[in-house]
């Protein structure tokens, strides 16, 4: 649970007063912004699937920090869906300061054998939602002159991932869009960064059907989202949260593209189907 306390002085000041909107905010990183963001006093609107989740963090983290939160259950799977949580907000006369892109999710196996569904869903959880939300939330952002997004990408984006070759791809996407986003925005007071994790504790692995599930070498979600806002404060473009994180990605540029994605194909392919 969260280890923030009232009036600490932290990362999240910067939003003390203002209203974030957090997407998959029930689970994981998503519920670690939250409560980070809380902590410094920022109100929240939460949106994601189950409604009883965050009906929950909502009650805990306004006894806690008595800031106002507001609930919008939205699946973007849904095209519909950023639309409808655009006019929510609006509908509320709530302005959005930082918009944290975090929902998401991975599918792990050979992709002939991937739910084709399940694959084209992702594609619009993982890019198209974050290219809908953005586009609606950045223009009052350059209105006021000043607004924060975070997208959640993963060091999956730096390299091609056999056997996560769906999710990895959308999280590439993820990382050069919001790269770019930075460079068109910043001089306009809106501020984009990408924040990249690698694994790391949360539903994650479940969800993807992952064969490695959490161990102690994953991050705990709570550091992965004080990294992110960080970068935000930072004025960084993307961040990698992890040392060893960190010195892997940056070995991976020197390396062979080939090599590399093969490496990764060694790592991640099904036992079965070895040999
Ligand atoms: N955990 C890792 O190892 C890791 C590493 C790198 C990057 N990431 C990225 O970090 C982000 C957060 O993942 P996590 O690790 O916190 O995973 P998680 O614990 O599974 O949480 C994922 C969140 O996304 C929401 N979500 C999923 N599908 C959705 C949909 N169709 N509509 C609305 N919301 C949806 C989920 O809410 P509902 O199910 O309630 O809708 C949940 O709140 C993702 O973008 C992921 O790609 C994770």
């Amino acid at each position: 649970m969260g280890s923030a306390k009232p009036g600490e002085s932290r990362v999240t000041d910067r939003w003390r007063g203002k209203w974030a909107l957090v997407t998959g905010a029930s689970a994981g990183i998503g519920s670690a912004l939250a409560r980070n963001l809380a902590g410094g006093g920022c109100n929240l609107v939460l949106t994601a699937r189950r409604r009883e989740r965050m009906d929950e963090l909502a009650s805990e983290l306004i006894a806690s920090y008595g800031i106002a939160a507001e609930i919008v259950t939205a699946d973007l799977t849904l095209p519909n869906a950023p639309k409808e949580i655009f006019e929510f907000t609006t509908g509320r006369k709530i302005a959005i300061q930082l918009l944290a892109n975090n929902a998401g999710y991975g599918a792990y196996g050979y992709f002939n054998e991937i739910d084709l569904q399940r694959q084209l869903e992702m594609v619009q959880v993982n890019c198209s939602a974050v290219i809908h939300l953005t586009h609606l939330f950045l223009p009052q952002m350059l209105e006021r002159g000043s607004g924060d997004i975070l997208i959640v990408a993963s060091t999956a984006a730096f390299q091609a991932v056999p056997f996560i070759s769906t999710y990895a791809a959308t999280k590439g996407f993820d990382l050069l869009l919001g790269e770019a986003l930075f460079e068109e925005f910043a001089s306009r007071g809106v501020h984009v960064c990408v924040l990249c994790p690698g694994p790391t504790t949360s539903e994650f692995h479940a969800v993807s059907k992952s064969p490695s599930g959490p161990s102690k070498h994953f991050e705990a979600a709570e550091k992965v989202a004080q990294v992110g806002l960080e970068g935000l404060v930072r004025g960084k473009s993307s961040v990698v949260s992890g040392t060893l994180n960190n010195i892997q990605v940056q070995a991976l540029r020197l390396a062979p593209r080939r090599t590399v994605t093969g490496a990764a194909a060694r790592m991640f392919r099904p036992k079965e189907k070895t040999g």
